[in-house]
């Protein structure tokens, strides 16, 4: 039976989980899933209207605000999951730091010492981060119940980034400083990034998240060997306390082309790949049945209709139409990105999805 709403195919019950929960899980579904990282943003013009009113922390910290932005991409798309309207630096200010954005996050007392990270917080998200939760309640009932929601958290690598460097950098000499000169002392930081994040993302599933995304972006600047050292251990913790029966952990960084193997001992029950890395290299190094999530070049959708279909459809054909993958970009949207070529890619992939899984069953297919 074919519905016309956004998240395609439904079975026969009105039980059944969303298409994007059942695809992360690695089950069997009928087309492709999609949703992009960034979808509620300045690309779009609705966005933009909210935003000339309030700041970007207040419609992060004001539920109806945060509900209302979270669901402009889902009506406007049909994406098949809503990611919930935040910022991985919003647990930081939990924490009892000063966070700006303008845009990017600035920390106005960057953390390098041992007492900066002896008087971190560990919040209560029940109480600090009350925002968040009550956002993703509205959001589970406001969204049809086709469309998955998607919670969030930084990886506490990229986390520990912004609050020991106190903005975006290109080298990251002073974290990466830290890691070599004083590594119990980064141990010790990143034991209490986990330790907020895992707090946060199990509160996010309480409060209906279907599954979970960490943004490790900045994961992939390290060596497979480093990453081995100073990230693994810490994600590993972070998925064993978070893990929920049912709800998918997506792990995501840029520039991990070096690391996927190790991510999948992190225990995460998706990857989410960069554009720089083939979704065949990628299938054929992690195996058949892990769930993959990724991985068009946003630059892509300022191509011309054609060009954006081609790229999708490699990206299906790479990836295997029976193996578990739910379409995304490489990295976020930009914010000059065509919102009609946003359509396209969604009405595209849920098409394509269709027939590549037609033409497999034929035996047609790879
Ligand atoms: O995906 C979504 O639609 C949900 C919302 C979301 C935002 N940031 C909103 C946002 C998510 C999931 C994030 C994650 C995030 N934030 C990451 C990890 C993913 C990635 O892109 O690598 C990182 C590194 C940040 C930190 C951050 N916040 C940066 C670097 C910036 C500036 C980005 C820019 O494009 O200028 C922000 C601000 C921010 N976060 C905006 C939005 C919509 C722009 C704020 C505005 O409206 O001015």
């Amino acid at each position: 039976m074919i519905s016309s709403e956004p998240g395609g195919l439904r079975g026969f019950g009105d039980v059944e989980e969303p298409l994007l929960v059942r695809a992360l899980r690695g089950e069997p579904v009928e087309t492709t899933p999609i949703w992009l990282m960034r979808q509620a943003g300045r690309y779009l013009p609705e966005y933009r209207r909210v935003r000339s009113q309030f700041d970007f922390l207040t419609v992060c910290k004001t539920p109806d605000l945060a509900v209302e932005v979270t669901l402009q991409p889902i009506r406007r798309f049909g994406f098949d999951g809503a990611i919930l309207f935040s910022d991985i630096l919003i647990p930081i200010e939990a924490m009892g730091l000063q966070v700006r954005f303008n845009p990017g996050p600035e920390v106005d007392a960057p953390v390098r010492t041992a007492k900066d990270v002896q008087s971190l917080r560990r919040p209560d998200p029940t109480v600090e981060l009350s925002f968040v939760l009550e956002t993703l309640r509205l959001l589970r009932r406001e969204l049809p119940p086709g469309v998955a929601l998607i919670g969030f958290a930084g990886g506490p690598f990229t986390m520990a980034a912004y609050i020991v460097e106190g903005e975006s950098s290109k080298d990251f000499l002073l974290l990466k400083s830290l890691m070599y000169r004083e590594p119990l002392l980064y141990h010790a930081l990143m034991e209490k990034l986990s330790l907020v994040v895992s707090d946060y993302l199990s509160a996010q599933i309480q409060a209906g998240a279907q599954a979970v995304q960490l943004f490790d972006t900045w994961s992939g600047i390290l060596s497979p060997r480093d990453y081995r050292e100073f990230v693994l251990p810490h994600v590993r913790r972070i998925v064993e306390r978070v893990k929920t029966p049912g709800v998918p952990f997506i792990l995501f960084g840029v520039g991990t082309a070096g690391l996927l193997e190790i991510m999948v001992e992190t225990g995460a029950d998706v990857l989410g790949i960069d554009w720089r890395t083939s979704m065949k290299d990628a299938r054929r190094r992690l195996g058949p049945n892990l769930p993959l999530q990724g991985n068009l070049e946003p630059a892509v959708l300022y191509a011309p209709f054609e060009i954006i279909r081609e790229r999708a459809r490699e990206i299906m054909e790479d990836v295997g139409p029976q193996s578990a993958h739910v379409f995304n970009l490489g990295h976020g949207i930009t914010p000059e990105t065509p919102v009609e070529a946003v359509s396209e890619l969604v009405r595209y992939v849920h098409e394509d999805g269709r027939r590549l899984r037609e033409l497999a069953a034929k035996g047609g297919g790879m």
